[in-house]
């Protein structure tokens, strides 16, 4: 593979039109990763936390016990779930209704892990993901999707596949400044990594694709990297795995 300028190789990952797969635990920095390269790449960003944070939203708003999957189950196909695609402005509708800041408050937070567990929240949400790759695809766009599963299941054919990761007390630290930005609220880290780290038990042990990492997939740690430091490793993990030579 000959050598390419850093311009080159990104000119030439967008030709490609990749999928790339961004998955790894709450806090990691996925959303602002997957959104900058997203944007480098002129591509579409696709949330899928937001969509299984919708269908949660819809279920409390509806009075649904999450606690009951059977009842879940019953009412999954009735909300109409959107989501916007631009990195600049990403954003999250059910049933026309923006909930983009709505699908972050703490009860949704508490109840998430409860309401993706349910196999036929999955079964919904994974053809929804799915179509915004194809949409992307149709339009000759690349696409970045983060979330837990999208190298095993969403898009095992992905161009890219990245496991984000770091520490609890860096991912507590991020996730409580991203949410004082967002609600206006001040939590205190440790609140928050404790509910990062009943997530992350609940989402990896659920009988229903729990949360592991894809055998194919390259793992960037990022407890002691800053934003542009993870970028540019995860852009550099998935140039090379898209076979794109690197500077
Ligand atoms: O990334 P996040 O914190 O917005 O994710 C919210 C919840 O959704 C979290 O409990 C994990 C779950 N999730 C999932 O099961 N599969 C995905 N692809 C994305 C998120």
């Amino acid at each position: 593979m000959s050598e390419l300028s850093p311009e080159a190789r990104l000119s030439e990952l967008r030709a490609m039109c990749p999928q790339i797969a961004i998955d790894g635990p709450s806090g990691s920095g996925k959303s602002t990763v997957a959104r900058a390269l997203a944007g480098l790449l002129h591509g579409d960003y696709v949330d899928t936390g937001a969509t299984y944070r919708a269908m949660t939203w819809w279920m409390l708003q509806c009075g649904v016990d999450v606690d009951q999957p059977d009842d879940v189950a019953a009412r999954v196909n009735e909300p109409i779930i959107e989501l916007g695609v631009d990195p600049q402005s990403p954003a999250v509708w059910v049933d026309a209704r923006d909930v983009s800041t709505d699908v972050r408050t703490a009860a949704v937070s508490a109840a998430v892990s409860k309401v993706a567990a349910v196999p036929a929240v999955r079964v919904r949400m994974v053809d929804l993901q799915r179509a915004y790759a194809e949409n992307a695809r149709n339009h000759g766009r690349a696409v970045v999707m983060e979330g837990r599963d999208i190298a095993e299941v969403v898009l095992p054919g992905a161009d890219a596949k990245v496991w984000l990761t770091a520490d609890l007390q860096a991912r507590a630290a991020r996730r409580a400044a991203q949410d004082e930005q967002l609600l206006g609220a001040q939590a205190a880290v440790a609140d928050v990594a404790q509910g990062l780290q009943q997530r992350d038990t609940a989402d990896s042990s659920r009988a229903a694709t729990p949360v592991t990492i894809a055998a194919d997939a390259v793992v960037v740690d990022a407890t002691h990297l800053s934003v542009e430091q993870t970028v540019h490793a995860v852009l550099d993990a998935a140039a090379k795995q898209a076979g794109v030579a690197d500077a």
